[in-house]
């Protein structure tokens, strides 16, 4: 990859921008809107929001005031966690789609595999979420389904009914934090894998090694951590309301990190804080 626009391609062929720009806490109106407006102003092309996160109406408003056509962009929204099941799932898409006010979305994730409120029935709800999805996607409302922190029991279940295989699973991965077992299975069943929260939302700028690699390198700690996730062949999807944090993550191509210094980085247990467990989750 040599710059933001360049993509991965997805299990079913879709062309996906190989950073994207996350939103998660970011508030809803002027500082959602300036935000995105200015990641895409900064090149981004791939932009990662939620119906949890409250701030869909704003990730439209940005889309429409960027002057990028809707087309040139890929927008990604994820199902909120009290809306599994068939009946649901449909209602709430419909929701996402009319709070972004498109068309269409290129991405569509189950946003967490086992909410509490499915916790003794959580396959079957799965089940009929993704036939709502595979329903918007024949009709050609969404361009590529996915998953989030899924783990291999939570796909394995979900490929029981499925048709249609999921195309990305989105999981927390950052230095210290990568679950081996389900990037090994996502690699093995052409799932690509998003990397959530790639600057341990926030944790990573107090880590002495990431100051020295910064040091070494010539690049903000940001900039290793990000370049870190993609030469592992994640996608990471950055987040920041300030706009030279914005720019300054996108500065993450001609530059590779030695085998040693990626082993360094990955050795970093804990450095930013576990990943929830999906089954144990309160929400
Ligand atoms: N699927 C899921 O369950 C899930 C869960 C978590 C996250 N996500 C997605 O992944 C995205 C990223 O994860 P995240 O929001 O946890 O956080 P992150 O991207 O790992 O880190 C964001 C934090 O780092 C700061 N920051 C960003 N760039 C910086 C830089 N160059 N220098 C110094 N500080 C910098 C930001 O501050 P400012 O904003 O104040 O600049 C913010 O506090 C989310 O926004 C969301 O789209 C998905």
């Amino acid at each position: 990859m040599k710059s933001l626009t360049d993509c991965f391609v997805l299990n079913n062929g879709v062309e996906i921008p190989c950073v994207g720009f996350g939103t998660w806490q970011t508030p809803d109106g002027d500082v959602a809107v300036a935000s995105v407006k200015a990641a895409i102003a900064c090149g981004y092309r791939h932009i990662d929001t939620a119906a949890a996160y409250n701030n869909e109406k704003s990730v439209g408003i940005a889309v429409k005031e960027s002057g990028v056509k809707r087309e040139d962009l890929f927008i990604t929204s994820k199902l909120a966690n009290p809306c599994h099941g068939y009946d649901a799932t449909m209602r709430a898409f419909d929701q996402t789609l009319e709070q972004l006010d498109m068309q269409y979305l290129d991405l569509y994730l189950i946003h967490w595999p086992n909410p509490a409120p499915f916790r003794d029935h959580w396959q079957e709800a799965n089940a009929g979420t993704w036939r709502a999805f595979e329903e918007n996607y024949n009709a050609g409302r969404i361009r590529a389904l996915g998953i989030s922190n899924f783990m291999p029991h939570h796909i394995r279940a979900l490929m029981q009914t499925a048709t249609v295989a999921p195309a990305v699973n989105q999981i927390r991965l950052c230095p210290g934090c990568v679950d081996e077992a389900t990037v090994q299975y996502c690699n093995a069943h052409d799932i690509l894998l998003e990397a959530y929260s790639p600057l341990g939302t926030g944790r990573i700028f107090d880590v002495p090694q990431m100051q020295q690699l910064s040091e070494k390198y010539g690049k903000t700690i940001a900039q290793i951590c990000l370049r870190w996730s993609m030469q592992q062949g994640f996608l990471p999807l950055p987040k920041s309301v300030t706009p030279a944090r914005i720019a300054e993550n996108t500065d993450v191509f001609g530059f590779e990190l030695s085998t040693q210094d990626m082993a360094l980085i990955a050795n970093l247990t804990g450095c930013c804080g576990e990943a929830r467990d999906p089954d144990k989750t309160a929400f």
